[in-house]
């Protein structure tokens, strides 16, 4: 599961950002914001310069943040530190995020404004159990996702070894609306164009992918949570995939937490045992950042 939140004070000479200003960054781990975009009132995603010590395995998630405002009775200013997935892979020369935008969050309704060229405070420690060494070889990847959940997921399918490692990825993802799958689907569109994995795996690898986008507060082409598509068994079905199996089946889920214990126990109930870095089975869980 993510870390708790940390709030760690700073001195009253630790130079300052706001989202809005344009400043260049002078704290050890401050990085510069490069990219941002935007797929709803309620989604973005944004890129920022990488440390160049910074090693991660795709999937892992760091802390980031921004400079909180002046605490009145003190004068003094405090990061606002929250979990973050890094949606891109771990070959990338930058690092992605995705987000959701909570208008009274503490950290997001000032993070939803920044620009490139704002800085953003990055601590350089990348942990996390959605990794390939937490899990058993096996034959079929399953990516259970809801909502900003699908960032550690944009990081491993780019990541050639999900393509070395199983002969199908089938990725699910349950949104309220339609707009909140755009950032996942363009970017399981772009990977047959993707220069690294069609030299590195060969041409076709996206084959191995099957799709599974579902909604359940707009009309679109699959509606329904994907827990209750599986209990009736027509996500199956529609996949043309038998129900998992300890055998051949891994699974890494992130989403809220009533999705995670509720896939949780389903998972147990078709035998997957859930892992860990230090004792890799046939499934792993993490929380979606939640503001
Ligand atoms: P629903 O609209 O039926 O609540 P959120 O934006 O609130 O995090 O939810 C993202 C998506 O996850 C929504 O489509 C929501 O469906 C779905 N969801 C929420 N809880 C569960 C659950 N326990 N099992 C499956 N899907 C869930």
């Amino acid at each position: 599961m993510a870390p708790r939140v940390t709030d760690e004070p700073m001195t009253e000479q630790t130079p300052v950002t706001h989202a809005s200003a344009k400043i260049v960054p002078q704290l050890p781990d401050m990085q510069t914001v490069t990219e941002v975009k935007h797929f709803t009132d309620r989604l973005f995603s944004f890129r920022v310069t990488r440390p160049a010590s910074l090693r991660f395995r795709s999937g892992e998630f760091v802390m980031i943040g921004l400079m909180g405002d002046e605490d009145p009775a003190t004068g003094k200013r405090k990061p606002i530190m929250r979990a973050y997935s890094i949606a891109s892979p771990s070959w990338d020369e930058e690092l992605e995020f995705y987000s959701i935008k909570v208008q009274d969050g503490p950290l997001t309704s000032k993070l939803q404004h920044i620009q490139p060229g704002d800085g953003l405070i990055l601590r350089p420690k990348p942990v996390g159990t959605l990794v390939h060494d937490a899990l058993l070889p096996g034959k079929r990847l399953w990516f259970f996702a809801t909502g900003t959940g699908f960032a550690p997921f944009a990081s491993l399918l780019r990541e050639p070894q999900t393509y070395e490692d199983y002969d199908e990825i089938v990725i699910t993802h349950t949104c309220r609306e339609l707009g909140e799958l755009t950032y996942g689907r363009d970017l399981i569109e772009g990977l047959k164009t993707d220069e690294l994995l069609n030299e590195v795996i060969g041409e076709g690898f996206w084959k191995k992918i099957k799709y599974y986008p579902t909604t359940t507060r707009e009309d679109s082409p699959k509606m329904g949570r994907i827990t209750d598509l599986m209990r009736s068994g027509e996500a199956f079905t529609d996949l043309g995939v038998p129900p998992l199996s300890p055998e051949t089946d891994r699974a890494m889920i992130c989403g809220n937490l009533a999705f995670n214990l509720e896939l949780k126990e389903m998972l147990e109930s078709y035998g997957l045992n859930e892992g860990a870095n230090s004792n890799p089975q046939q499934y792993v869980v993490e929380k979606a950042f939640l503001d």
